[in-house]
């Protein structure tokens, strides 16, 4: 052979070695559920307001969100009174959950079905509504983790004393957490007080956008009355002081004897400088510190963040030295709804007399479409966050998804493999966070049948399962992203091109 013909050959070698390599890598590189850690959980989620239904059916009252909605101040003028009627079909979805393998399902109990006047009478049909539903993921082998409040504040005690705005709310919310703990704790292993009460107090009383519609000149439109400068903070505070109180009465009471793990459930949004100024880069740590420090800063630290406490001033209630012995190490576990990162610049707080949530926070971008950008990595640096600032806590990925819109895609659509290729980009992130140290222990997605989306209707789907909403029998389907997480759940590779799980 002469020289050159032997280097063609030695390098045709080499590439055929890597190619070898290269299929050698990628097949160890998918990942399987046995990768995580054991006892991992996997599962899917929903809402009571967004999937039950049966919104005036035996017992159950109006909640603030019913209000809203009745007023017509949804945008698509949807209502969620029959939703994917899971109160008629929970049976049929806990066999659902079953034949695709799912280790748990996050829902959450309505205070309006349990007690409808808010505190008081418990209603005997919801309480056995959450017992039948419970007992039968129980049955099935699927763990109940379950949200003690999603948003739904019956109206009742808005109309009495103002809701979550007045600390009486306090009081009411710890009791009907007790008569969860009470009645449902021998078998619900897993709690969570609140769905993102980070979020909550800013639609309510900030922007007014959501029930119960509170804002002040010029932030927000066609408020009923509030103070956008002053109200979000004082609905936060009540928010945690009530997580505090409920998670003490289970403590003392039920803790020992049940055996389960209480925790809160945030919203996390990650913040990224939008330019490579130092200014942005401070915006985006102000925010951060704004929307997860809010919470977890006085969860860990026992105080509000000091830049929120140095920018809102006596705008920011004080939390005393008895309630903040309270409130630090409140959690057994931190809930996380994680989907996107947000790009934000600095403005300059100073020259604004008028002030909100925002303009303490010397942001803007949050509202901006195109700063919102779904990347994997931003679920690494959340979770590297919470390593680094909060003590490594236990974390639950509450909720994690991506909706598409009826409107683009048809009304019913099965071929969702764009879902399955995000879950997949974000539960390799998940897995490589959790090889660098974070305590994460499970996984949910958002969400495992479509629901009503808060403010979006059934304009965004979320689900696994795909509900016809136009059908009375409001049929369920898989979509093809169902059978690819079956796929994984039952111990197969995570990859969108593996031929689906025959369910
Ligand atoms: C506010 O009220 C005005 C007048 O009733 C109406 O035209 C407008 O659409 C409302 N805005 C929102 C965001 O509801
Ligand atoms: C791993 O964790 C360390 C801190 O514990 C952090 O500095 C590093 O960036 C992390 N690496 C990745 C890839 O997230």
């Amino acid at each position: 052979m002469a020289t050159g013909e032997l280097a063609l050959v030695s390098s045709l070698f080499i590439v055929v070695v890597f190619l070898l390599l290269g299929a050698v890598a990628r097949e160890a590189s998918a990942l399987t559920r046995h990768d995580f850690p054991e006892g991992f959980v996997f599962g899917a989620g929903s809402s009571a307001f967004q999937v039950e239904g049966a919104a005036a059916e035996d017992g159950r009252k109006p909640s603030i969100w019913d209000t809203f909605i009745h007023q017509g101040y949804m945008p698509d003028g949807s209502n969620a009174d029959v939703s994917a009627d899971q109160y008629h079909h929970y049976k049929e979805d806990v066999k659902l959950m079953y034949d695709m393998g799912l280790d748990a399902y996050r829902f959450s109990i309505a205070w309006p079905r349990l007690i409808p006047d808010g505190r008081g009478e418990i209603n005997p049909k919801g309480l056995e509504y959450y017992n039948n539903l419970i007992d039968e993921l129980i049955m099935h082998g699927i763990q109940p983790h379950v949200t003690i409040y999603h948003f739904d504040l019956p109206q009742a005690l808005q109309d009495e004393y103002g809701g979550i705005l007045s600390p009486r709310f306090i009081e009411d919310y710890s009791a009907y957490a007790e008569v969860c703990f009470k009645n449902f704790g021998d078998r619900v292993k897993h709690w969570a007080t609140f769905n993102q009460p980070n979020i909550e107090p800013i639609g309510g009383f900030d922007a007014g956008d959501r029930p119960p519609r509170r804002c002040s000149y010029p932030f927000g439109t066609n408020c009923t009355g509030g103070d956008s400068s002053t109200e979000p903070y004082i609905v936060a505070h009540h928010l945690l002081l009530a997580h505090a109180s409920a998670v003490s009465i289970y403590r003392q009471k039920y803790q020992a004897i049940q055996g389960g793990q209480i925790g809160i459930t945030l919203m996390v949004r990650w913040h990224e400088p939008y330019t490579d100024k130092t200014a942005d880069a401070a915006a985006a740590f102000r925010m951060n510190e704004f929307h997860i420090g809010w919470f977890l800063h006085p969860l860990v630290h026992g105080d509000y963040p000091p830049v929120m406490r140095s920018r809102v001033g006596v705008r920011l209630p004080s939390i005393t030295a008895s309630d903040s012995e309270k409130i630090r190490g409140s959690f057994d576990f931190i809930g996380i709804n994680h989907y996107y990162v947000i790009f934000v610049q600095s403005i300059d707080a100073n020259e604004q007399k008028l002030r909100d949530y925002y303009i303490d926070a010397g942001v803007q971008g949050e509202d901006d479409k195109e700063n919102i950008q779904c990347h994997s990595w931003s679920l690494g640096k959340v979770l590297n966050h919470l390593k680094l600032e909060y003590g490594n806590p236990p974390v639950m990925i509450h909720e994690n998804g991506y909706s598409d819109s009826p409107d683009i895609f048809g009304k019913i659509n099965y071929n969702d493999d764009f879902r399955s290729k995000f879950l997949q980009g974000y539960l390799e992130a998940l897995y490589l966070s959790v090889r660098n140290g974070s305590n994460t222990r499970g996984y949910f997605v958002w969400s495992m049948f479509d629901t009503f989306e808060f403010l979006y209707g059934y304009r965004l789907r979320f689900g696994l399962c795909g509900v016809d909403f136009t059908a009375a029998a409001r049929t369920r389907y898989l979509k093809n992203s169902a059978r690819w997480y079956s796929g994984f759940l039952r111990g197969g590779e995570l990859r969108p091109e593996k031929p689906y799980a025959t369910l």
